[in-house]
């Protein structure tokens, strides 16, 4: 607080006033009698900052009822242990968290460095994407899916997709609307929906044309009908892959049941414009994930209301991030490809690796994680605790399936965003973990 602010003033009364006495008084008709009684009660001793407040009661903080029907986090116990190991000098090796430990390649870095001492990217930027972000976005579109998107009305600039994805649906759910998203649940998906004050009614996606059945059946069910459809393929948490007819049977459905839809991509695949929009990171393809930087494509006038909540919410990416990712995308589809070879060997040095160990494990077609089942001998402590035995006994960190809803529970969710070297020194560790005697009695 300045000195200024801080200033005690006398009053008629001799009493000692603060700022806000003399703005309350401000506010009364001025006159040059006396000052009026005011409308609203004061404090008869006024009370200088540095006085104990009214009461030595605990002042609780009344959060709004979103933030309290917020289900308990369920990843919280392996992260704070993970954080005692890290303190303690204790080796290990990550997996839990879909965040890449390669940097972005060097030419993006050199673009960012270069916006950097332009002095006009320091400003505020603009909250739906500076134009030629929005247009190279609308490019790879239409070079990569063959998709023409109107770049001023169907592109939106995010801070992450998952910032996108979650004000989306602020600005499309509401009391009394339901979304379906899908079983296993990545938290996102279900959180900004109640967030949002929406229901929330969870599908198991592991067969993909189960799930379409199913959607059916909510549909001809359920009044009011949901709202919104959530999809994510590769499915995050559980890897599940589908084919494109997927997309043409959502689509029918859609417009049949007039639901809107929401899909939510790790890595692109095209969208189905008349129902719906498609998030896209650039956390992953690029390893751009501390950035955050994503967008948004699809439906107008769904991306006008996205455009709407960020016009208040934001004043954009930093501007410099937008302008290296420009030049990414630009530039770096070899880059991609060899991204995703590499993830490719990754993912055979830890499957291939743990198959040997005696844990079966089926490799996922595409994405960057495995889902596995805990295996048999310690199938009864749960994925809570056998992650915490894995973090313990071989200091590899994954996600316990529990915290991607009831769904998971039984599975762990490994992400492969080690180098291959540490893989198999993680694939080392837990073999030792698995030998028959550390199993439960
Ligand atoms: C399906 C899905 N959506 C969103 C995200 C987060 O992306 P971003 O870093 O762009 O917010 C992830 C990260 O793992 C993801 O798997």
């Amino acid at each position: 607080m300045s000195s200024e602010s801080s200033t005690n003033f006398s009053s008629p009364g001799g009493l000692v006033e603060s700022p806000l006495r003399l703005a309350a008084a401000d506010m009364l008709p001025q006159s040059s009698g006396p000052i009026p009684s005011p409308h609203f009660p004061l404090p008869t001793v006024m009370r200088s900052e540095t006085e104990a407040s009214f009461s030595d009661e605990p002042f609780s903080i009344p959060v709004a009822d979103r933030v309290k029907r917020l289900p308990p986090y369920l990843f919280g116990k392996i992260n704070k242990l993970k954080h005692k190991k890290r303190q303690d000098g204790i080796d290990v090796i990550d997996l839990g968290m879909g965040n890449p430990t390669d940097p972005p390649e060097q030419f993006i870095i050199d673009k960012m460095i270069e916006a950097l001492s332009d002095a006009r990217n320091h400003r505020y930027s603009v909250s739906n994407g500076v134009e030629n972000l929005r247009r190279e976005v609308a490019k790879r579109y239409d070079r990569k899916y063959g998709v023409k998107l109107n770049a001023a009305s169907e592109v939106i600039a995010c801070i992450g997709s998952k910032e996108g994805f979650s004000h989306m649906c602020l600005a499309l759910m509401g009391p009394g609307d339901t979304a379906i998203v899908p079983a296993p649940t990545f938290p996102i998906h279900s959180y900004s929906v109640m967030l949002a004050s929406g229901n929330v009614i969870a599908l198991d996606v592991r067969n993909p044309n189960e799930f379409l059945s199913n959607i059916s059946y909510t549909c001809e069910h359920l009044f009011p009908k949901p709202k919104l459809v959530i999809v994510n393929f590769p499915h995050n948490p559980s890897g599940t892959c589908i084919e494109q007819d997927f997309y043409v049977d959502l689509v029918a459905l859609a417009k049949k049941y007039g639901f809107l839809v929401i899909s939510d991509f790790a890595l692109a695949t095209p969208g189905a414009i008349d129902i719906g929009v498609e998030l896209t990171t650039m956390s992953k393809g690029y390893s751009m994930a501390g950035w955050r930087i994503g967008y948004c494509c699809g439906n107008a006038e769904m991306v006008r209301a996205l455009g709407t909540i960020k016009g208040y919410y934001d004043y954009g990416i930093f501007q410099a991030i937008q302008i290296s990712a420009i030049v990414a995308m630009r530039h770096g589809d070899e880059s991609i490809d060899r991204l995703c070879e590499e993830y490719q060997r990754r993912r055979d040095v830890l499957v291939d690796g743990l198959t040997r160990q005696g844990w079966e494990i089926e490799a996922p077609k595409a994405g960057m994680f495995v889902w596995a089942k805990v295996p048999e001998p310690w199938a009864e402590m749960g994925s809570i605790n056998f992650a915490l035995k894995l973090l313990n006994e071989a200091g590899v960190a994954v996600s316990p399936g529990r915290g991607f809803g009831e769904e998971g529970e039984g599975y762990l969710r490994l992400a492969i965003v080690e180098n291959a070297q540490r893989l198999r020194q993680a694939v080392r560790e837990i073999g030792r973990c698995l030998k028959p005697e550390s199993a439960v009695a």
